[in-house]
């Protein structure tokens, strides 16, 4: 019975050990590479509002319902969907669930590695005051130089793979647990240093003189200011899939965390915590670049290079600029980091649980394939960047990212919200999210059975050009 079942893998030493942990995954490339260079593509304000209103009316609520499940199912994904299922007299059907979730979360971490490659590379140019002094075109020669390199981006994949997959094999507690006490709050200081560079920032040469504003404002105009006229119906549902994205939920790694939750800690409470603190750090990181992107008279819809485009620029001319920028792009490792752990974390389980390896096999093997299939999204920015190797104008990496983030992602999310709120008995969920206040449980209760999911639908059939 789920009163008496335990985690295999042993339990966060508490709520804060929890609220770090699923925040470090939360907190990753999402918040600083991929939330600006996607607001960047998708025309700004309207693009971030959407993604706030996600956040709020859907990643919340079907986060609460992932930790929900895991912390009664107490198992990989797989199997606690398994375990629910029979105790709720639903289909067995149900952990199919939790193999596309391990699908999306190979798929996912493949070139999530290979752009964390792209972060650990900067953190020694940086240090060693390559970007010094720099021009934007040559912080962009040299990004373009580092991404044409084949072998050198493979290296990179390969060490960030390894760094993944030993941290995977130690364990709750001593692995992932201890990663994420200091880097997180760390991140976030050295996030707003970069903000107020921002604020101070001024156009080169001549490029400010037909404007009244300042780059800063600029930036602020571009990420909060919404013209409804600029965001498409594809536009919705990548605002869609990044708010899954980067609250890391719809494959898992949060039910999988939720899994090892002491019985005692509320799950609205720590939700709200991770949501806020990782939208917060996402706007931080829009309110640094987009300033240094206008100063610059760079595209802000550049693309996946947007971050390391910009940030290095400000890097070459700030005082301490050597110092900021290695400890910058350092950080920026650790978050990939914590949050590569949570991608493998629920195959990892699953390995264990139902093939009786040990953690660091189940880790080695697991490890060892993401890597294998990471060398497609390598290829994807040099040998196969052209149009031979392209599928509907889009490279392997590309593919790779929006069949995750925009499609599997949120379909996962609609299937927890109906499990959740349709399948699961309404006592098990009064019992297991424990509210107290009966109005904000009905709250949540009506929106992932009403809201959340019917809202995903919309956006997918707005997204297809149904509506
Ligand atoms: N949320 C992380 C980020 O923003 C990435 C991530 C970690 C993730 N675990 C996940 C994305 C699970 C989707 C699903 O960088």
């Amino acid at each position: 019975m789920a009163e008496s079942r335990e985690s295999l893998h042993g339990e966060w030493s508490g709520r804060w050990a929890f609220i770090l942990a699923a925040t470090g995954s939360a907190v990753g490339l999402g918040n600083v590479w991929k939330f600006p260079y996607i607001t960047g593509e998708n025309g700004g304000g309207a693009f971030v509002l959407v993604y706030l209103l996600c956040i709020a009316i859907i990643g919340i609520p079907i986060m609460m319902a992932e930790v929900m499940l895991g912390r009664r199912g107490r198992r990989s994904p797989i199997n606690t969907m398994r375990h629910l299922a029979a105790e709720e007299g639903r289909s067995p059907a149900w952990q199919l669930m939790g193999w596309g979730g391990l699908l999306a979360g190979t798929f996912i971490l493949s070139f999530y590695s290979v752009i964390a490659g792209w972060a650990v590379a900067y953190f020694f140019r940086t240090a060693a005051g390559t970007f010094d002094g720099l021009t934007a075109d040559g912080v962009g020669s040299i990004f373009t130089g580092l991404i044409g390199d084949p072998e050198r981006l493979l290296a990179w994949h390969t060490l960030f793979m390894v760094m993944t997959t030993i941290v995977v094999a130690r364990g709750v507690r001593s692995g992932l647990e201890k990663a994420v006490r200091f880097l997180m709050p760390a991140l976030f200081v050295l996030l707003l240093v970069m903000v107020g560079y921002a604020m101070n920032a001024e156009y080169a040469g001549g490029l400010g003189q037909a404007r009244g504003d300042s780059p800063f404002m600029a930036g602020l105009n571009f990420l909060f200011v919404a013209d409804f006229g600029k965001i498409s119906g594809n536009g919705v549902l990548v605002a869609l899939g990044h708010a899954f994205f980067t609250l890391s939920l719809g494959m898992g790694a949060i039910m999988v965390y939720g899994s090892y939750l002491p019985k005692n800690v509320s799950i609205a409470r720590t939700s709200i915590t991770i949501a806020v603190m990782d939208t917060l750090v996402a706007l931080l990181a829009g309110m640094a670049i987009f300033p240094i992107v206008f100063a610059n008279g760079l595209e802000p819809g550049s693309g996946p290079g947007l971050i390391f485009n910009t940030l290095p620029i400000a890097f070459g001319r700030m005082p301490g600029g050597v110092f900021f920028g290695s400890l910058f792009f350092l950080l920026l490792t650790f978050a990939a980091w914590t949050s590569a752990i949570s991608l493998i974390e629920p195959i990892v389980a699953w390995l264990v649980e139902n093939r009786g390896h040990s953690r660091t096999y189940a880790a080695t093997l697991s490890g060892g394939v993401v890597w294998l299939l990471g060398v497609g999204s390598v290829f994807s920015f040099n040998i196969w960047s052209g149009e031979e190797y392209q599928l509907f104008g889009k490279t392997f990496f590309d593919i790779l990212d929006y069949l995750t983030a925009n499609i599997m992602l949120p379909l996962g999310g609609l299937l927890i919200a109906l499990f959740a709120g349709w399948r699961l008995r309404r006592a098990t969920c009064v019992e297991e999210l424990a509210m107290g206040a009966a109005p904000a449980f009905n709250l949540w209760y009506f929106v992932i059975r009403y809201i959340s999911p019917v809202a995903v639908v919309l956006i997918f059939l707005k997204a297809i050009g149904v509506l």
